[in-house]
């Protein structure tokens, strides 16, 4: 998989390409490249932004500078690339969309700014708007994490074990509903007691129990 981030701040990934299901996930085959709009822009001293039509505050990435930063990226075959603008008011990501990115080949997040992008980034360039979430942040770059991480943890090879992305909060193994709880050592603690069926040894009870709990907190 290939994962392009369009960002003003490359350098804020640092911390997140040395976290281990990241660097799993790279150095089992994905990438990901990083493409300034400052290094692309047709703009004279690397200015990106500008201010708003109609007025008021803040300023916004411009539609050109975008389209000049896919241009070097991709030339004639930027629509073979899904290409994702990240924006609040964008369609919400969920587990269901990372497991549809999962399956591409190769994807883009092209990160905000500012006041955001002019809209004709995400009416004509992009392919869709995406949300993490109903708030707002200072820029793209922590949502693009957000994907990419959901994103890279599904591929084989990120996770030290395999099997913790199979059965984990709305998944097909559960349903789609949330995960059951987890307890560990030790059984009892300050009053504090672990279900008993979960210290039975029975597997089939204890399957039945974490479906059971998985589908209360899904109601
Ligand atoms: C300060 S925000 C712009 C907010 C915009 N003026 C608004 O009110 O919706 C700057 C950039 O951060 C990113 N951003 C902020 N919050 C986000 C969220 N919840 N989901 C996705 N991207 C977000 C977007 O790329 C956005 O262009």
């Amino acid at each position: 998989m290939l994962i392009d981030v369009f960002t003003l701040f490359p350098e804020h990934f640092d911390w997140f390409l040395r976290q281990r299901h990241v660097s799993n996930a790279l150095s089992s085959g994905s990438e990901i490249r990083f493409r300034n709009y400052r290094d692309t822009t047709p703009l004279s001293a690397g200015q990106v932004d500008d201010a708003p039509y109609g007025g008021g505050a803040g300023m916004v990435m411009r539609v050109d500078v975008v389209d000049a930063a896919l241009e070097a990226a991709y030339g004639g075959a930027r629509e073979e690339v899904r290409k994702l603008a990240l924006a609040p008011s964008g369609r919400l990501f969920d587990e269901e969309l990372a497991a549809e990115l999962a399956r591409e080949q190769h994807f883009a997040l092209l990160c905000g700014r500012y006041e955001g992008f002019d809209e004709r980034v995400v009416e004509h360039l992009a392919d869709e708007a995406i949300s993490i979430g109903r708030y707002v942040l200072a820029g793209g770059e922590l949502p693009a994490m957000v994907i990419a991480d959901a994103v890279l943890r599904k591929l084989p090879g990120a996770l030290g074990d395999a099997d913790s992305a199979i059965e984990e909060s709305f998944s097909a193994a559960l349903e789609g509903a949330p995960e059951y709880p987890h307890y560990s050592r030790p059984p009892s603690y300050r009053g504090w007691e672990v279900p008993e069926v979960l210290l039975s040894g029975n597997h089939a009870r204890v399957r039945e129990w974490r479906l059971a709990q998985a589908r209360r907190r899904a109601e």
